[in-house]
């Protein structure tokens, strides 16, 4: 099976561990988009049938999620045929990924196009020859490689079929913000208020820090942190965009911020920390090994471990992962509960399926989402409280 859907065999482990009896259909669900595009509407800058009215005005059938109001969704069509062409190119796996969902290429997402000329018709694939989409080159070989910028293919027939929002004026003005379903029950699971005051741990690009600002109706205080100066940017023209006027950014360690600042104490805090991202669909092939995996719980509990001592007592932690392995889920939970003694609670909205219980006791009040059950990318939702 590693070999067919090009997925590592400590990936394979991983989610059999999960998913025994539905490990094909798992796999086969990664590889491709779910049916929804989503994204969130800014409700600081409008209200959802708005954003709707305006999508409708320029031919978007843009449709409302029935348990969240403020949360939008196109349907994706696809997969499309793609037909044959005298050329190939390769592209890096973030690049094939979007290219699947119709994105141009550009320059530096090119790994290999021997021979191309310019105004080819070119078939983009991954490293493994699995083919993305099919484009116009708008470079030839010598320009891709050499000048290593701009659009290199600007596909014509993608795989899959969704509305480009970031380029939308309504992305464009702050009023949308792409963000996949359960990242945005993660927010509404920490449920923050006007008066809290909420530290994000782990903030940039600032898609949670944004809608738990929105969450506070502008009010209260965010406290943002990301750990270099470039992030930190990106995050500054997140909230620029989107009108958000209660965050302050902080640029540090954030696995530290108990150390280095011994008085911040906060009502709630998010924990959206660096994970292997084995949730992310579309998933061309995934490299990772057992190795990558525990590293990256063990580098998460570090966060975990610092928000349960900014936490005031009675407080709130919300800790999301976009992935399925049971080290960075159930078995960091476990930690919190076991070494941070903090108490896993009931979550004020589920949409996902009960974390596994012999992984962790407790854990069936977390919630997990599956891309062959929910529909969505494979996510891990936790929320504890100090007490
Ligand atoms: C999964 S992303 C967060 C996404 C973000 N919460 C959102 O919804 O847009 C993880 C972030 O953690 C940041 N990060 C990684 N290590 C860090 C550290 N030691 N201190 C602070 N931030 C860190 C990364 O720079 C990255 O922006």
């Amino acid at each position: 099976m590693s070999k067919q859907y090009r997925f590592s065999k400590d990936v394979l482990v991983e989610f059999g561990e999960i998913y025994p009896e539905q490990l094909k259909v798992v796999i086969k669900a990664l590889r491709e988009p779910g049916t929804k595009y989503y994204f969130r509407v800014n409700t600081l800058r409008a209200a959802p049938e708005i954003v709707l009215e305006r999508l409708k005005a320029r031919g978007l059938n843009a449709l409302q999620e029935p348990s969240v109001s403020h949360v939008l969704y196109f349907e994706i069509s696809g997969p499309n045929p793609l037909p044959t062409t005298e050329y190939r190119l390769e592209v890096d796996k973030n690049t094939a990924e979007s290219v699947l969902l119709g994105a141009n290429v550009y320059a530096p997402g090119v790994t290999a196009c021997q021979g191309l000329r310019l105004g080819s018709k070119v078939t983009v694939t991954d490293k493994h020859g699995q083919a993305v989409g099919v484009g116009i080159s708008k470079m030839n070989e010598k320009q891709i490689l050499g000048l290593r910028k701009g659009i290199a293919v600007e596909i014509t027939t993608p795989k899959y079929v969704v509305p480009n929002m970031r380029a939308s004026p309504e992305f464009l003005e702050g009023l949308i913000f792409p963000q996949s379903l359960p990242a945005i029950i993660s927010g509404l699971v920490l449920g923050p208020s006007p008066q809290d005051v909420v530290v994000d741990l782990c903030a940039s690009p600032g898609g949670k820090t944004t809608h738990l600002a929105q969450l506070m109706r502008n009010k209260g205080k965010i406290i943002a942190i990301d750990r270099s100066q470039e992030k930190i940017s990106r995050l500054r023209e997140t909230i620029g965009r989107l009108h958000v006027k209660n965050v302050t950014l902080l640029c540090h360690d954030s696995r530290y911020v108990d150390r280095d600042y011994p008085n911040l104490r906060a009502d709630k805090v998010l924990v959206d920390p660096p994970c292997s991202a084995l949730g992310l669909r579309p998933s061309v092939y995934e490299d990772s090994t057992k190795e990558d995996i525990i590293k990256l719980a063990r580098y998460q509990r570090q966060f975990l471990k610092a928000a349960a001592n900014i936490v005031k007592s009675g407080g709130l932690v919300a800790y999301s992962v976009c992935t399925m392995t049971k080290e960075e889920c159930e078995e960091n939970t476990k930690f919190v509960i076991d070494e941070c003694g903090l108490e896993l609670i009931k979550q004020p909205i589920i949409l996902g399926s009960p974390g596994v219980e012999r992984l962790c006791l407790g854990a069936n009040l977390a919630q997990r989402f599956a891309p062959h059950i929910h529909d969505t990318s494979g996510y891990y939702i936790a929320l504890f409280r100090k007490t």
